[in-house]
């Protein structure tokens, strides 16, 4: 396959204040420094998705992110989680390398970048702005290959807890997509562990987390001892799309 273009997604890096903070084991600003370390073997991207929970509830963490990202020649795409505050996080990724939502066009293709965030909630909904935007963008870039990256899972990951804490509506969600024809991949975060699955020719992608991964299929809340990790997509001019997760090996 052609690559046209490559992207980095990491996601759930649940930053602190404090750098040595930590979330369920990692220190949160290490494992993040050492997967950005790791990726740049791999490196370079064209694009990198941050899919969500840049920090856990300490919005003073947003500068960590700031400093290792404030060189990359590539454009990085902020999106909120629940953890996150959307305002605070806005203020802090958007100049240039940084934005945060929007669209960004990467090569051949566009990825538009959606805020599902519901102030005091864990679980996600996309606003009825958030869905206009989205079949806006969608009809503007129709001659695009396109991915479409919110926080909250779409799809339900066959964990009871973490099933409830998704996003809700997700079947007003998916009608916008169904109405268009050029979406290939529907990235999420939120649910701390590597899922693909597939709606017709669109791949379902979830990403581990940048700090610590939650054990996939259990009905109860439950920590994985796997490793950080992140996800690359290689995407090739005519809309096809290879993806591999990377996990970080030092740990
Ligand atoms: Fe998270």
């Amino acid at each position: 396959m052609t690559i046209a273009a490559r992207i980095l997604q990491i996601t759930d890096l649940h930053l602190r204040d404090d750098p040595r903070g930590h979330l369920r084991g990692a220190i949160t600003l290490e494992t993040l420094t050492a997967c950005l370390a790791e990726t740049a073997n791999q490196a370079p991207f064209d694009a990198i998705l941050v899919t969500g929970d840049l920090v856990q509830d300490e919005p003073a963490g947003y500068r960590h992110l700031q400093r290792l990202l404030d060189q990359s020649t590539a454009p990085v795409l902020c999106l909120p989680g629940n953890h996150d505050d959307a305002g605070r996080l806005s203020d802090a990724f958007s100049a240039y390398p940084f934005q945060t939502c929007g669209h960004l066009t990467i090569g051949p293709w566009v990825a538009i970048g959606l805020d599902s965030t519901v102030p005091g909630q864990d679980g996600g909904a996309l606003s009825d702005t958030e869905l206009s935007r989205l079949d806006a963008t969608l009809n503007r870039y129709a001659d695009r290959p396109a991915i479409v990256a919110l926080h909250h899972p779409p799809v339900t990951l066959g964990s009871r807890w973490l099933d409830t804490l998704g996003l809700a509506d997700s079947e007003r969600f998916w009608s916008v997509i169904d109405r268009h024809s050029n979406v290939r991949a529907v990235l999420f975060g939120h649910a701390h562990q590597a899922h693909e699955s597939r709606r017709g020719l669109i791949q379902i992608l979830g990403a581990p987390a940048t700090s610590a991964q939650f054990l996939p299929g259990s009905d109860d809340f439950a920590i994985d001892d796997r490793p950080p990790g992140w996800r690359v997509l290689n995407l090739s001019p005519d809309g096809q799309l290879t993806t591999s997760i990377g996990w970080l090996s030092a740990y």
